[in-house]
């Protein structure tokens, strides 16, 4: 009676692993065919060999770009982290690392997702840095000071509710909304989190004077922007194939609106100054990603998402590469008629879209 107790127990079990695995599979690929496809004039952006992680571009066409991302369970990265800037106004723009003063420590730098905050008493900007130093994450904020090419550090933000921060949307001088992908620090605690699709992830609304959960329930927050009136933010859940629009409210509070979901594994987001819409780099297959294998290399896709608030928005992809260009693509922005294409650890690719 107990062997066939222990028997039962045992396969209800193994079932259940079973359909996680299942699950798991589907968060991590897309099942349709990929289809190749380019824009015009694409080129490798000369120079970006380490990643482009995230990157964010002015209305001026001044882009930032995170490279160097240190991330648990992917490959390390060929070089130390830092922060590039490439001018889109330039007929052949090239990027030129940034130089950070502010005795800011280099060696520990591995930047992951950014976002700017112009502000508007003294017309400076602020770019906000996801940093992991170390297993935890920090937000690093950096004063730009454009006529020496440079990020003077201003401050390092650490607190016990960011604990494992992707991404960021500064909506104040030190303010700012950041998603945590995993609430698990280690690698085993944060693959049974997937596993078993608990729903982890959160948003985090930070200021010195108060930092609050706003939005929970993802199975990896990710990419976080705001409109482009400022109004609604929206977060990319990456295991579960979605994006939720949010509205932002005078005390930080985030209400749902809707979900979208799509047919892709959207890393980043970066909003159209011009025209609102959405691009987001985006991840085929996210197991090659962390089990890399130079042999069969991850593959890379961007779409743009029109009116996201309306009842029908409609979703383009521009851009599907099986790896043999552009290994895992993790954010598009658009300036000017031209794209520009981030990865996670590979290269950057910048094309002309009309
Ligand atoms: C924040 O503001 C919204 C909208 O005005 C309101 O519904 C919500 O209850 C407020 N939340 C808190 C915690 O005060
Ligand atoms: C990717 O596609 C190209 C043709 O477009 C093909 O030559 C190459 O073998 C493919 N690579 C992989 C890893 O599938």
């Amino acid at each position: 009676m107990r062997k066939l107790l222990v028997v039962t127990v045992v396969g209800i079990l193994a079932a259940l692993v079973g359909e996680r695995v299942v699950r798991l599979r589907q968060a991590f690929l897309i099942s349709r065919e990929i289809e190749q496809m380019e824009p015009a004039n694409c080129q490798i952006i000369k120079g970006i060999e380490g990643g482009s992680e995230d990157i964010e571009i002015l209305p001026s066409g001044l882009a930032f770009i995170s490279s160097g991302l240190k991330y648990p369970g992917l490959v390390s990265p060929v070089k130390l982290g830092e922060m590039l800037l490439m001018d889109l106004n330039e007929e052949d723009p090239k990027p030129v690392t940034l130089r950070i003063s502010g005795g800011f420590d280099l060696d520990s730098f591995h930047p992951h997702g950014i976002s700017l905050y112009k502000d508007a008493k003294d017309d400076a900007l602020y770019v906000f840095v996801v940093n992991h130093p170390k297993i935890s994450t920090t937000v690093e904020i950096f004063k730009f000071q454009e006529d020496e090419k440079a990020l003077l550090h201003l401050k390092t933000v650490e607190h016990e509710l960011l604990h494992s921060v992707n991404d960021v949307v500064a909506v104040g001088l030190d303010s700012f909304y950041a998603t945590n992908d995993h609430y698990c620090l280690n690698d085993i605690g944060r693959a049974l989190e997937s596993l078993l699709g608990l729903g982890w992830g959160n948003v985090v609304h930070y200021s010195p004077k108060e930092v609050k959960e706003v939005a929970a329930g993802f199975h990896f927050a990710n990419g976080i922007s705001m409109s482009h009136d400022n109004k609604y933010v929206f977060v990319v859940d990456l295991f579960a194939h979605s994006i939720s629009v949010f509205e932002k409210h005078a005390n930080w509070s985030l209400s749902p609106v809707k979900v979208l979901q799509l047919d892709t594994l959207m890393d980043n987001l970066c909003v159209d100054h011009k025209t609102g819409d959405i691009w987001s780099g985006c991840h085929i297959d996210a197991w090659k990603l962390f089990y890399f294998d130079p042999e069969y290399p991850p593959g890379s896709e961007v779409i743009r998402v029109q009116n996201i608030l309306s009842e029908n928005p409609i979703v383009t992809r521009v851009y599907s590469n099986n790896g043999s260009v552009l290994q895992g693509s993790s954010v598009a922005c658009v300036h000017d008629g031209r794209l520009i294409v981030g990865t996670v650890l590979h290269k950057a690719l910048y094309c002309d879209l009309d």
